[in-house]
Formats: C-alpha cells, sequence, structure tokens
C-alpha cells in the first residue's frame, strides 16, 4: 500500500485529481470506478476544470440507494452528474450508473457487474471511506469476495445521509452495490480520507486486524493501492 499523508484536503483532491487525470493520458480508454460523498467533490471539480478528455473512458458508479431514481435529487447518479458527468466530455453511452428504482435490483446488479465485465474490469477504482469502514456500501460483514448486490444499510450509515434526505426516517434501508470482490478487481485502487472524524477507521484499516468486520481492511491484500489522506484522517496511525 502506498499511503501518503497530504497537508489538506485540499492537497489531496491535487494529488487524485493528478493520478486520474495522468491514468487518462497514459490510457484513454481507462474504466472508472466512481463513489459519491464529501471527500471527492474538490478532486471532481479539478478534473472537470483540467480539460483532460474522457470520450474514450468509461465510468461506473459504485453504488446506489434502493428505490430511488437514477433522476432523484437525493440519488448517487445525479450527484455525479451534478459534479462530474455533466461537465467533462465522458459520452453517456460510456457512463454505467446503477439504477436504485429498478424492479428487480438482484438482476439490476448482474447488468451492472456483467457491463463491467464486459468493459475489461476497472482500470481505476477511486474510494471513499465510511465511517463504520465501508467500501462503497459494503457495510461491516461483507464478504471480501462479494459481488455487486443489494445490501441493508447500518444505522450508521444512514444516519451520514439524514441531512441529505431531510429526516433519517426518509433514508433508504438499502442500497445497490459493487460488491468487494468486485472493487478488488480493479488494476489500482485510489482511496481518498479526509478530517478527523475518520482518523480511527483508519488506523483500523491500515493497522488494525483484517477482517469483514472493517471492509476496507480488504485493500490490504491488494497488490496496488494508493491511500490519499489528509493530516487529519492520518493523526492516528503510526509514523
Ligand atoms: C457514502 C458512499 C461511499 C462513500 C462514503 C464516504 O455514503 N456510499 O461510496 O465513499 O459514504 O462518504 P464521505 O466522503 O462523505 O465521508
Amino acid at each position: 500500500m502506498d499511503v501518503r499523508i497530504l497537508a489538506s484536503h485540499a492537497e489531496l483532491s491535487q494529488r487524485g485529481a493528478a493520478i486520474v487525470a495522468g491514468l487518462l493520458r497514459s490510457k484513454p480508454d481507462a474504466v472508472l470506478g466512481l463513489p459519491t460523498g464529501s471527500t471527492p467533490l474538490a478532486l471532481y471539480a479539478l478534473l472537470a476544470e483540467s480539460g483532460v478528455t474522457f470520450t474514450s473512458a468509461m465510468a461506473f458508479n459504485l453504488d446506489e440507494f434502493v428505490g430511488v431514481s437514477r433522476e432523484d435529487p437525493n440519488s448517487f447518479a445525479t450527484y455525479l452528474r451534478q459534479h462530474l458527468l455533466d461537465r467533462i466530455d465522458l459520452p453517456p453511452a460510456q457512463t454505467h450508473l446503477l439504477d436504485g428504482a429498478a424492479a428487480d435490483p438482484e438482476a439490476e446488479c448482474r447488468r451492472h457487474e456483467a457491463a463491467l465485465q464486459a468493459a475489461g474490469g476497472l482500470d481505476l477504482a477511486i474510494l471513499g471511506l465510511g465511517l463504520n469502514g465501508h467500501i462503497g456500501y459494503n457495510e461491516p460483514g461483507s464478504p471480501f469476495a462479494s459481488r455487486t448486490r443489494p445490501i441493508m444499510l447500518t444505522e450508521e450509515s444512514r444516519r451520514a445521509q439524514a441531512s441529505q434526505f431531510g429526516e433519517l426516517e426518509r433514508v433508504p434501508a438499502a442500497a445497490l452495490t459493487m460488491g468487494i470482490g468486485t472493487i478488488l478487481e480493479a488494476r489500482h485502487l485510489l482511496m481518498l480520507v479526509s478530517g478527523e472524524a475518520k482518523a480511527g477507521i483508519v488506523r483500523a484499516m491500515l493497522e488494525g486486524p483484517v477482517t469483514e468486520q472493517v471492509p476496507a481492511t480488504a485493500l490490504r491484500a491488494h497488490p496496488n493501492v494508493t491511500v490519499l489522506l489528509d493530516q487529519a484522517a492520518a493523526r492516528l496511525i503510526s509514523p
């Protein structure tokens, strides 16, 4: 694991954007996995402003809420369109967004997974880290071999979305997420973690026991992982 500690969220975002832009220059048809959350917002803004071309690239989202359509303002699809996809030249036909409102969620996950396999898998999975160690929405207890599937959200993860949905009761109970096994097949994993609140889970991810109870510890078995931390998120790790 290549763990880098940057002075600030701004620097972390610049470093992350440089990695993504560098990949697109060396491999214009790169296949990208895209997370949501507050952490990658500045990285997405920098990519949109960078002028790097995505015309041959492909993008897959990591997760989506069950029962929330792609057009819903609270969907991860809307987030990705607003913050990245509508601001770059990636052709919509090369964008694969899970449909949270699909009548058959299991089939929707199989469809997303099959499209990803047909694209040759992810060259780069950009990842955030949940407070409980989730990656995508792989909550604690997710098997490391798991594939794209529906999953029940923990109360903690639902609480983190309460302000987005207005109140906790409105946050969906379940999500669709790329599996940990699916994510681990990416040729490069780029994890971004920012802020004091994540310091404990960063330590667990990097220094605690490898366990399905901390899904992000699965990354430690991957040969090509870059972890970008700001100083606040790195506060509890060993020097
Ligand atoms: C979200 C998403 C993840 C994301 C994580 C961290 O809910 N399901 O893909 O990486 O939680 O979000 P944040 O960056 O806002 O802390």
